[in-house]
């Protein structure tokens, strides 16, 4: 991975770090997450590199980590910004005994560790439904859950997750447009580069704690948690569903994980899916 470092040197004179799966494991406390890891300089999408792993019998906990993606995916068909050497880019496997409805909450547990993981850093993560992690108003992560199904049961779990560590406002503006000032990374924010083998690691080992605690304690656990992450409760928002778009006060999410919209009318609505925009405080 020495092209990273050579890479970022050339670019702005400061030497950052460049994945390391040596570096990662020196701070793994897991016992599931990481049994293996895989690094690439780039793949298409570390989602789709798991995939194929998995329909190929990888084990729960196996990781794919990338330095960049070509074609990185978010919700909703959007792609997801993946310069190299600046980021992180990880998918996660998961065998877990579910049914299909109950794969959302894997969404939560993903963005909880995120969130635990910058703690650290002297920021105040807050989450957006359903799989945004926020500074401040701007996104600098989201997780995208896709799932394989076998004779009825859940065979696998992937959870892919972005979080923008050390790109710069600028390049998010420029690479993004008008959607770039809605985004922004660790290190803008906390003001430090950040060293990506001690995030991933942080990331990976509470991404086991939390999944642990979920399979200990259920899905209210973990719902419980996001509810105190929630930086949308009491805010105007626009509903975008595919054909139809409404506004309303977000109010929280409800027992199956859906966010609950007080419409302008006063009806109280639970949303399974959509775009959610902040239009401004209540
Ligand atoms: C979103 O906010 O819409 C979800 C973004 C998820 C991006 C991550 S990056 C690693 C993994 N691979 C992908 O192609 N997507 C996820």
């Amino acid at each position: 991975m020495g092209e990273c470092a050579a890479l970022d040197v050339l670019q702005d004179g400061r030497a950052h770090d460049y994945l390391s799966i040596e570096h990662i494991r020196r701070r793994l406390s897991t016992e599931r997450v990481g049994t293996r890891i895989h690094l690439f300089t780039e793949v298409g999408s570390t989602n789709e590199t798991l995939r194929r792993l998995a329909d190929a019998g990888a084990i729960e906990g196996t990781v794919v980590l990338a330095e960049s993606q070509t074609a990185g995916r978010g919700r909703l068909g959007k792609r997801w910004f993946s310069p190299a050497c600046l980021n992180l880019y990880v998918s996660v496997l998961f065998r877990p005994l579910i049914e299909s409805s109950a794969v959302p909450v894997f969404s939560f547990v993903a963005s909880l560790a995120v969130s635990d993981a910058l703690d650290p850093y002297g920021v105040t993560p807050r989450l957006k439904w359903p799989n945004d992690v926020l500074l401040g108003d701007r996104k600098v992560s989201g997780t995208l859950v896709a799932f394989a199904m076998k004779r009825g049961l859940v065979d696998y779990v992937i959870l892919g997750v972005g979080v923008n560590l050390n790109v710069d406002a600028v390049t998010l503006r420029t690479a993004l447009g008008p959607l770039g000032a809605g985004a922004t990374s660790l290190s803008e924010a906390a003001g430090l580069p950040v060293d990506r083998n001690v995030f991933a690691a942080h990331f990976l080992n509470y991404l086991e704690s939390r999944t642990d605690e979920y399979r200990a304690r259920g899905p209210h656990a973990i719902l419980a948690r996001w509810r105190r992450r929630d930086g949308m409760v009491g805010r105007l928002v626009e509903i975008r569903e595919p054909r139809s778009a409404y506004r309303g006060i977000a109010r929280g999410v409800s027992d199956r994980g859906r966010l609950l919209v007080q419409t302008l009318g006063g009806a109280q609505r639970e949303v399974a899916s959509a775009e959610i925009v902040v239009i401004e405080r209540e």
